[in-house]
């Protein structure tokens, strides 16, 4: 609950905050991992103002944005109203309202390390796949700044890939990768001194 106020509340104000935390170059090398095809149809989960779901757009893809913020959802609507390909969803990522089997490519980027049950939300995410479909998730490398935990409302301190393979395995996929995304991501804590530099991973499997 404090996390979806938390997202409510800094909406307005995140496609600034994020050019500070991490660069476009996080989501040119998720979907250059997943070599979309025109046509298809992507999951973009934790959406947020739509950072990923402008690639896919601009890919030629239809695409279920899904966040569990309804003022995340409205901006990214208001900055696509030309986007006819984008179906705004509230939900969350353990219970995702969409169908099994209903998209081609599911992307996460930076929602995994805010959900309670990082194993069950790739299990949902893998359930939306069809067979031969793409997941791609980027997140942080596990780390130890606790001030994120207060200040970001980050519920996982990141995450060891060893897990990371581990839960896509565990999941049903196959062909997993999970390597540096050759991108970090910088957070200046609010009231301490304190840095966050923080290595991003990228994982990927087909189901
Ligand atoms: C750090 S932001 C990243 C947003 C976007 N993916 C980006 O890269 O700019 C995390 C997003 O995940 C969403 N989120 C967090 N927990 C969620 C959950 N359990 N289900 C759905 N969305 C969630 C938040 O509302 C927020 O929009």
């Amino acid at each position: 609950m404090r996390n979806k106020q938390y997202f409510d509340g800094i909406a307005p104000k995140w496609d600034e905050l994020r050019r500070g935390f991490f660069s476009e170059a996080v989501k040119e090398r998720a979907l250059a991992k997943a070599q979309l095809q025109q046509g298809k149809t992507a999951a973009d989960i934790g959406a947020g103002t739509g950072f990923i779901t402008e690639g896919l757009v601009e890919g030629g893809l239809h695409v279920l944005a899904i966040d569990q913020s309804l003022t995340m959802l409205q901006i990214m609507k208001h900055k696509f109203s030309n986007a006819f390909s984008v179906q705004y969803c509230m939900g969350d990522a353990e219970r995702l309202p969409v169908r099994t089997e209903a998209v081609d490519y599911v992307f996460a980027n930076m929602c995994l390390h805010h959900v309670e049950h990082p194993a069950a939300a790739i299990h949902e995410m893998v359930r939306i796949l069809n067979f031969e479909g793409m997941l791609v998730i980027t997140d942080l490398d596990k780390h130890n700044f606790e001030f994120l935990t207060q200040e970001r409302t980050d519920r996982w301190m990141g995450f060891k890939r060893d897990d990371v393979h581990t839960w896509f395995a565990e999941s049903g996929l196959n062909n997993i990768t999970v390597d540096y995304v050759g991108e970090r991501c910088l957070v200046q804590s609010d009231c301490t001194d304190d840095y966050a530099d923080i290595s991003i991973f990228i994982a990927s499997g087909v189901k």
